[in-house]
């Protein structure tokens, strides 16, 4: 087994800089989930720890030893990809021992091996199959099975879920999440699905134009987002975002629709701010319908529908405030219609403010 860490880290293509001063550690064990919209840098960050990518700059450490100039065959990490990347015209028995065959393994070793792998994966009677005989989900989990035979000390995963339909991913993300519990393997999964990261990692790691955001717990993040870009790719529906101002000595929240007090605890960082440009973030479960209880301090709002969304067990409603968009859930006794005039309750404790400039939490 072996920790990550990611130093300074550096990728230029030319005079494109795709990844730039990536500092991240991954503990022994972790499950750390990198995410980031198409064309961050996730791929390249993970090519570069499996040595498939050179680095231009900084260095990358696997179980405290500096691999930047390690082939990827003496790393001891093994690589799932989105593709899958089975050879067609062996079985699953073959492509599971592909990797070991390489590596000279004996025959009742490697037997041993792909039986073990082949019963955790539940696909021990597809073992005389070829891939075009398999659905996605066991070419998936051949997939995972061909990682895992190697008993390797990292796990790469480059979305390895994103070619099965949403059932089947919602059912391989809870087995994957398992087996790397199970197995105790440092993993590194790359996504661009906000669920699939809060849902997998023990931690997250965001990244947004190559650089990385914030690192936390998946709550963490979603409580206490850093910046703006994490407020608003964390989370869905995501969190409604306001443009305001300070005013009264800091002491309340201007925006176009409405005003409010700002809470206690963000008074100290507001009070220097006083007529500062600030946006206010407010997720869905913090407005609240009439006639429901508000946790904590609350302060109405008035908005105007402009489209309801029955789900059967609650009513996504798409509203405006002032001329800003703002969305909440609602209990599905009424469903509120066009135009329709209503009055909601902000939960005031949990108000994100941040920097209009910096974009920063406040
Ligand atoms: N070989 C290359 N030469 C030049 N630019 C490249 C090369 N490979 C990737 N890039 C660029 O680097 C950036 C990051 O690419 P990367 O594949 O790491 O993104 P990603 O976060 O994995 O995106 P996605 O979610 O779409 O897979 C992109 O802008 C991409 O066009
Ligand atoms: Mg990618």
């Amino acid at each position: 087994m072996a920790g990550v860490v990611l130093r300074n880290l550096a990728k230029r293509f030319g005079e494109t800089r795709v990844i730039e001063g990536l500092d991240l550690e991954i503990q022994d064990g972790e499950f750390m989930v990198l995410v980031g919209p198409s064309g961050c840098g996730k791929s390249t960050a993970l090519r570069m720890i499996a040595g498939l990518e050179e680095v231009s700059g900084g260095e990358i450490l696997i179980g405290g030893r500096v691999v930047n100039d390690v082939p990827p065959k003496d790393r001891d990490i093994a690589m799932v990809f989105q593709s899958y990347a089975l050879y067609p015209h062996m079985t699953v028995r073959e492509n599971l021992e592909f990797g070991l065959r390489i590596r000279k393994t004996p025959q009742a070793e490697m037997d041993r091996l792909v039986t073990e792998a082949a019963q955790v994966l539940g696909i021990d009677a597809l073992l005389h199959r070829k891939p075009k005989e398999l659905s996605g989900g066991q070419r998936q989990r051949v997939a995972l099975g061909r990682a895992i035979v190697r008993k390797p000390s990292v796990f790469l995963f480059d979305e390895p879920l994103s070619n099965l339909d949403a059932k089947l991913r919602v059912q391989m993300r809870a087995e994957i999440k398992k087996l790397q519990a199970r197995l105790g393997v440092t993993t590194i999964y790359v996504t661009h699905d906000q669920v699939e990261a809060m849902t997998m990692g023990n931690r997250i790691a965001v990244l947004n134009a190559g650089k990385l955001q914030q690192v936390g717990a998946p709550l963490e993040l979603y409580e206490r987002p850093a910046n703006l870009f994490v407020a608003a790719f964390i989370g869905s529906p995501p969190m409604n975002f306001f443009k305001a101002r300070l005013e009264g000595g800091g002491g309340r929240i201007a925006a176009a629709g409405f005003s409010l007090p700002v809470p206690a605890a963000l008074r100290a960082a507001t009070a220097a701010r006083d007529g500062a440009a600030v946006t206010v973030g407010i997720r869905p479960e913090n407005v609240v319908e009439l006639g429901r209880a508000p946790r904590g301090e609350s302060a109405r709002i008035p908005v105007t529908v402009d489209i309801a969304e029955p789900l059967g067990d609650e009513v996504i409603v798409h509203a405006r405030a002032g001329e800003d968009p703002v969305v909440f859930r609602q209990a599905p006794h009424a469903i509120p219609g066009i135009g329709d005039q209503l009055e909601v309750q902000v939960e005031l404790d949990h108000l994100h403010l941040f920097d209009a400039e910096t974009q920063r939490r406040l």
